[in-house]
């Protein structure tokens, strides 16, 4: 049987860093909709168009949107291809709407694994963040350089960018985000027996880790 599992967590906690180890350790495929959405704003679809204005401020798309993404991207899959989602869901309503989109497919939700954080820390983080323009490998100005200085370790590109919303004012308002609408969501996994609870603020290497033995007791 293929695994689901949620990576749970605030704007920062590594949620993106840890989703692209597991695709390539596992086969695993990440759904994740803030990159979804910011494909559709650089498509300038009609979707994207809505969604630009809403993921600048570091507000919430709306729930029937973003299961919406979710649900296509699920019927685009293998049966037995297992999934990483990645800042979804994000309120009880996108809770909700997977439970009823995984049993539609005949998939369970396996682990819900929160990378539990210092949130001062993350602001630290999500400033200094910037990926590869042509590949969209991530790169921290303090924790995680390229190898050789401006070239992608990964595709040798020399070009990077950093997210509009990746300002401490806009990653402030996408944290208390988080508070309101996404931590409330977890009692209910906890319900289920399926959380754990990893220390976000290990390294990045110390947390995969962690997140593999989760894997490996089951
Ligand atoms: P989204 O793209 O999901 O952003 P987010 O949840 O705010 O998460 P981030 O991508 O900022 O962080 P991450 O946890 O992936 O951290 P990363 O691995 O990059 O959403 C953006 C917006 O889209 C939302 O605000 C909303 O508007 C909209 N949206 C998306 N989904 C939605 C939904 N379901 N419903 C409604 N609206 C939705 O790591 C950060 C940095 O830290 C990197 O530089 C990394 O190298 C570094 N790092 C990672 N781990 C470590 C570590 N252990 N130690 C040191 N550095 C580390």
């Amino acid at each position: 049987m293929p695994i689901n599992l949620i990576l749970l967590g605030p704007p920062g906690a590594g949620k993106g860093t840890q989703s692209s180890r597991l695709e390539d350790a596992h086969g695993m495929v990440q759904l994740s909709t803030g990159d979804m959405l910011r494909a559709a704003v650089k498509a300038e679809t009609p979707l994207g168009l809505e969604a630009k204005a809403v993921m600048a401020a570091g507000d919430l798309v709306s729930d029937d949107i973003v299961s919406g993404l979710i649900g296509e991207r699920l019927d685009q899959l293998g049966a037995d291809t297992g999934v990483i989602f990645d800042g979804y869901p994000r309120t009880r309503a996108q809770a909700e709407a997977l439970d009823a989109l995984l049993a539609e497919r005949g998939r369970h939700l396996d682990h819900v694994i929160e990378l539990v954080v210092d949130e001062d820390a993350l602001v630290d983080r999500i400033t200094g963040r910037f990926t590869c323009a042509a590949c969209g490998a991530g790169y921290h100005d303090r924790y995680k350089q390229p190898l050789e200085a401006g070239v992608c370790d990964v595709c040798g590109g020399t070009d990077f960018k950093r997210r509009p919303d990746d300002t401490e004012e806009t990653v402030r308002k996408r944290m208390a985000e988080y508070r309101a609408k996404t931590a409330p969501i977890l009692p209910l996994y906890d319900a289920r027996g399926i959380v754990s609870r990893v220390d976000g603020m290990a390294n990045i290497d110390a947390v995969t880790q962690s997140i593999e033995g989760i894997l490996d007791a089951g």
